[in-house]
């Protein structure tokens, strides 16, 4: 095999991320070779991309077991936990929603192999036994969310001390909507995103602010900052996706129109920079003014909640992720109200007890334990 084609296991192809990065592959396929696809109940379109990228594995666990013995244009069934594994993976993206990339990500790292990291619920679970996972294995953590992608971007060729972290939300859909106006929001609108189009799950954490608290998390043990090194500001038109300031006080940023491929692309090629057409382009004169603003905290309770909870550290945040999944997916079936959320999420909160001695285990059961929690609560 050419030493330039790397290998990768792309968890979720099927999903806005997955199908993105199946973009990028097709840019470059002498660059990047699929090794492994892996989706859910998307079963016609997870065949369509075995027939185009020809994978040697895939993973589907919505298949009948009769399915699952039958190849598929060549392409053998096999477990997640065989695929991260394989001997020609050497990346594996994790595009799926939810906790279920924790696993994967683990064994991956423990092999040795490197994640470009897009699913941040795993990172906001396990952070710290990530990042002591991934340093004892000499694999590496390549952050695909824009943000943490940002920041990446900005420190790469720096040996300075980092001062401070600036990260940048549109704000959601919601974001000049009174609290009268935000009771009568439906599920249609508040996936209208401003500029990014994403899944589901991620455009209501976003209208929530519940995905920038995800954010500042994910970078604290992505960067090894402290919690106050890092400060959100609301920047409408999402363009700068993230700033660092060093400690001299100068401040570097990393621009880009909102587009998911840019970010996946670096993380998939890194260290190298290549031309992609697909990709627009900044235009400084077109676009005219960049604003920021400070986070209203009372306009986003989840964010308040997903910071409070995300440093107190333990067990909290998979509680928090837990009961986040449960609250978004029972609004997108009109069971609860939008602002039902962070109420749902704080209850779910509240009665828990939390583990500070803690294993991969833990993290997966406190997560359950919410997701039951939060049903009960709904209910
Ligand atoms: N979308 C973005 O722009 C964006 C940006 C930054 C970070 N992220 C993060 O990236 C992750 C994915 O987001 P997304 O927006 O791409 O989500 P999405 O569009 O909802 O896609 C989710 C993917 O996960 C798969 N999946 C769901 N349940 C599964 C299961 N039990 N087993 C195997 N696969 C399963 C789905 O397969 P089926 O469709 O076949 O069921 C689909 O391929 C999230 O953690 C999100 O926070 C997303």
């Amino acid at each position: 095999m050419d030493s330039r084609l790397i290998g990768i296991a792309l968890l979720g192809s099927t999903g806005s991320i997955g199908t993105q990065t199946l973009d990028i592959v097709r840019q470059f396929p002498d660059r990047i070779k699929v090794v492994g696809l892996s989706a859910n109940n998307s079963t016609k379109l997870l065949s369509s991309q075995i027939d185009e990228f020809k994978p040697k594995l895939f993973n589907c666990p919505s298949l009948s077991s009769e399915m699952k013995n039958d190849k598929l244009n060549g392409s053998k069934h096999c477990s997640y936990e065989d695929m991260v594994t394989d001997k020609d993976v050497d990346l594996v993206v994790t595009a799926t929603v939810g906790d279920i990339a924790l696993l994967p990500t683990v064994l991956a790292l423990k092999s040795g192999k490197n994640v470009a990291l897009a699913n941040k619920e795993s990172i906001v679970m396990a952070g710290q036994l990530l990042m002591d996972i991934a340093k004892k294995n000499n694999s590496k953590l390549l952050p695909v969310d824009s943000e943490p992608n940002a920041i990446w971007q900005c420190i790469r060729g720096e040996n300075q001390t980092l001062s401070k972290l600036f990260i940048t939300a549109s704000g959601g859909a919601m974001r000049n909507m009174t609290d009268q106006e935000k009771q009568k929001v439906t599920p249609a609108l508040a996936l209208k995103h401003p500029t990014w189009t994403m899944g589901p799950k991620i455009t209501i954490d976003s209208a929530t602010l519940m995905n920038k608290a995800f954010e500042v998390i994910e970078a604290k043990w992505l960067f090894d900052v402290e919690w106050d090194q890092i400060e959100v500001v609301i920047h409408p038109q999402s363009l700068i996706h993230a700033m660092v300031e060093f400690e001299d006080g100068s401040v570097k940023a990393q621009i880009s129109p909102p587009d998911m491929r840019l970010p996946i692309q670096y993380a998939l090629l890194y260290p190298e920079r290549m031309q992609n057409p697909q990709l627009g382009k900044f235009d400084p004169v077109k676009t005219g003014s960049l604003t920021f603003e400070s986070v209203d905290v009372n306009q986003y309770p989840c964010f308040s909640l997903g910071l409070d909870y995300g440093r107190k550290n333990g067990t909290w945040p998979a509680v928090l992720c837990g009961a986040d999944e449960v609250a978004v997916e029972s609004f997108l079936k009109g069971k609860i109200k939008f602002v039902d959320i962070p109420v749902v999420i704080k209850e779910t909160l509240v009665t828990h007890n939390p583990l500070f001695e803690t294993k991969l285990e833990d993290y997966l059961e406190a997560a359950e334990w919410a997701r039951n929690k939060a049903e009960e609560i709904i209910n």
